[in-house]
């Protein structure tokens, strides 16, 4: 009897659990609140935008209402946790934060720690340290040094082919010049680094004429090798940009100085993103390195439902080392390039 007993509650809890699962979820909304360090960058418009693309089909996989909510952190970490404490105060079920300044990213999991929501970092990786305080702290994002590396192999592969074309000194080195982004984060650091180190790993001996921070933009990156042209002119063989828009802008500072696209630098960039892929058609940018924004957008919103859903992430197979989702980097050139261009509508 008393077994009886026990087996019907059982079945009772089952059947609520159930319910709450399958039948509950028509109407369940999930809240997730998106923090964005700069609207205004061009790779992370591209991402956010992949990112509410993908929300109605989502929407019909899980069965649930995603009210997805994208907030401008304009560049400061003080407006970035105010949004953020928004969010918290709101009762939002995960937050998603593309962070200011990466140094800040423990008081953030604290936050969301003390709110119990589970938050996702991405594109600006937290040291692993600060993602280790908190077990509902994620990261989604692709590997530095990787996009580094494919970027030198753009210069290397050309070198290999032809090696006068890139060395127009003849003096048998490549000097080059250095866009780079944000100081401290981590795709500029390691992307300066394992560019060039490829080349050097590989034989081919290098001679950095100049570097300048450029913060990603293309502007100021224009304005800079506006002065380089006018300093070192014909000696720059190559330029490295940290991403696109860096690329783009010495390629328009060069079409300001009246140089024909043979007569342009070496210039390669990483992101893939539309205008330097029209630039590549165009043959001003000599490479890309295509930086997965659809697939990162993807990875932060199964993460996100399935914390918001209460499922283990762990289960779904989505992370790595229980933490991160890595996505893959790959070189993008003149014969490959039909394969990135976005589909004609
Ligand atoms: C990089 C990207 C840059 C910029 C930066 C912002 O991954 O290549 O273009 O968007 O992220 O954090």
């Amino acid at each position: 009897m008393l077994k009886r007993r026990y087996a019907a509650a059982l079945a009772a809890v089952f059947l609520i659990a159930a319910l709450t699962a399958c039948g509950g979820r028509e109407d369940r909304t999930i809240r997730v609140g998106v923090a964005l360090y700069r609207q205004d960058d061009t790779f992370i418009t591209s991402l956010a935008q992949s990112l509410q693309q993908m929300v109605p089909e989502e929407e019909q996989v899980q069965g649930v209402k995603i009210n997805l909510n994208v907030v401008d952190g304009r560049g400061s970490q003080t407006v970035q946790n105010e949004q953020v404490d928004q969010f918290l105060d709101r009762g939002y079920d995960v937050i998603c934060v593309n962070i200011v300044d990466r140094t800040a990213a423990a008081v953030i999991i604290d936050k969301a720690q003390a709110a119990g929501v589970p938050v996702v970092f991405f594109n600006r990786e937290p040291v692993e340290e600060d993602l280790n305080r908190w077990e509902y702290a994620y990261y989604v994002g692709t590997r530095a040094d990787e996009a580094g590396r494919i970027e030198g192999g753009l210069v290397l592969d050309a070198w290999r082919a032809e090696p006068s074309a890139l060395d127009r000194s003849g003096d048998g080195i490549l000097q080059y010049v250095m866009l780079e982004g944000e100081p401290g984060h981590q795709d500029a650091l390691l992307r300066t680094e394992h560019s060039v180190r490829t080349l050097t790993a590989a034989g081919v001996p290098m001679e950095k004429l100049s570097n300048h921070a450029a913060d990603w933009q293309r502007g100021p990156a224009r304005l800079r090798m506006q002065r380089w042209l006018e300093e070192l002119g014909d000696a720059i063989e190559v330029v490295f940009a940290n991403n696109d828009d860096m690329a783009l802008g010495a390629i328009d500072a060069c079409l300001d100085a009246g140089l024909e696209k043979e007569e342009m630098p070496f210039i390669v960039g990483v992101d893939a993103t539309a205008p330097a892929l029209k630039a590549l058609e165009e043959g001003t940018l000599q490479g890309t390195v295509f930086n997965d924004a659809p697939g990162q957008a993807r990875g932060i919103l199964n993460l996100s439902c399935a914390l918001a859903l209460g499922q283990d992430p762990e289960d779904t197979n989505l992370l790595e080392n229980g933490k991160y989702i890595w996505l893959e980097h790959i070189a993008v050139t003149r014969q490959n390039l039909e394969e990135f261009l976005p589909e004609e509508p």
